[in-house]
């Protein structure tokens, strides 16, 4: 039997205020998969992450996860929006690291990391804070477990907050921007961090700027345009040989 994709999207729309931001969104990310989005900004990249997140539901379509939509309850015929007991269930199962860290100022790097154990998952603290400093060791963070973010370079918060996703066990990963609001020698840091995780198998869905990381670590590149997927590709294809013009321009406009 064919296993279904970790990740499926189908014709994802969402508006505000009556102006079209997804437009019919349809993608696939399969097992151990890193997809990578680019996009001008505005194209409606961080408003899908949010969807599939289940930050904020859509206005149509639907999001599969390992074959079983989420973010609704009931079947064919009497679909619903699934209540905020349920969605904060599903949403263990996705991580997400956002542009802006997002960390909890009042608290450390191991009790950021444990936040979502003992508060959404009711692991017993001991076994929480075991697994936080666990998990910090693989970011390479063990010297700062008892930092406070304000203590950090934006390099390790970030690290901080991709430890915090991680222990949650998801089963996909997806990362806004993840590198944007970093100086540009604490980039290098995160983007090995994240290299390492998708060669450990992760799936990840990547929206960035990087360009290199891309190219190097995605094994499909897709342009977000206006709301749409233009296209999408292997990176040898998608950056050597793009189809479409707007691609193309949008590559130009990188380098
Ligand atoms: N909560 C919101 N209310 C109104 N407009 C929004 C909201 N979130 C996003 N938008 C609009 O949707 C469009 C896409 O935004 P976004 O997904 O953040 O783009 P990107 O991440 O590609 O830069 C933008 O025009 C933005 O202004
Ligand atoms: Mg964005």
């Amino acid at each position: 039997m064919k296993t279904p994709p970790l990740l499926e999207v189908q014709n994802l729309h969402k508006s505000y205020n009556n102006v079209e931001v997804l437009g019919g969104v349809d993608f696939t990310v399969r097992r151990g998969q890193v997809k990578a989005l680019l996009g001008p900004s505005g194209s409606g990249k961080s408003t899908i992450l949010r969807m599939i997140s289940l930050l904020e539901p859509a206005d149509s379509g639907t999001i599969l996860l390992d074959g079983e939509p989420i973010g609704v309850i009931g079947g064919r015929v009497d679909v619903r929006p699934a209540p905020e007991r349920v969605l904060a269930r599903q949403r263990t199962a996705i991580g997400m690291v956002f542009q802006k860290f997002n960390l909890f100022p009042h608290l450390d790097a191991t009790r950021n990391v444990m936040s979502g154990l003992t508060t959404v998952l009711k692991v017993p603290k001991k076994e929480a804070r075991e697994q936080a400093l666990e998990m910090l060791d693989r970011v390479g963070l063990s010297a700062r477990a008892h930092a406070y973010p304000a203590e950090l370079s934006g390099g390790q918060q970030q690290r901080v907050a991709i430890a915090r996703a991680l222990v949650m066990k998801p089963k996909l990963m997806l990362f806004d921007e993840p590198t944007s609001a970093l100086d540009p020698e604490l980039v290098r840091e995160v983007l090995d961090v994240m290299e390492k995780l998708a060669s450990d198998g992760m799936t990840m869905v990547v929206v960035t700027h990087e360009m290199r990381f891309a190219r190097s670590v995605a094994s499909e590149v897709a342009l977000f345009d206006s709301g749409q997927i233009v296209e999408q590709a292997p990176p040898d294809r998608f950056f050597d040989a793009p189809e479409h013009e707007r691609t193309r321009r949008f590559l130009a406009h990188m380098h």
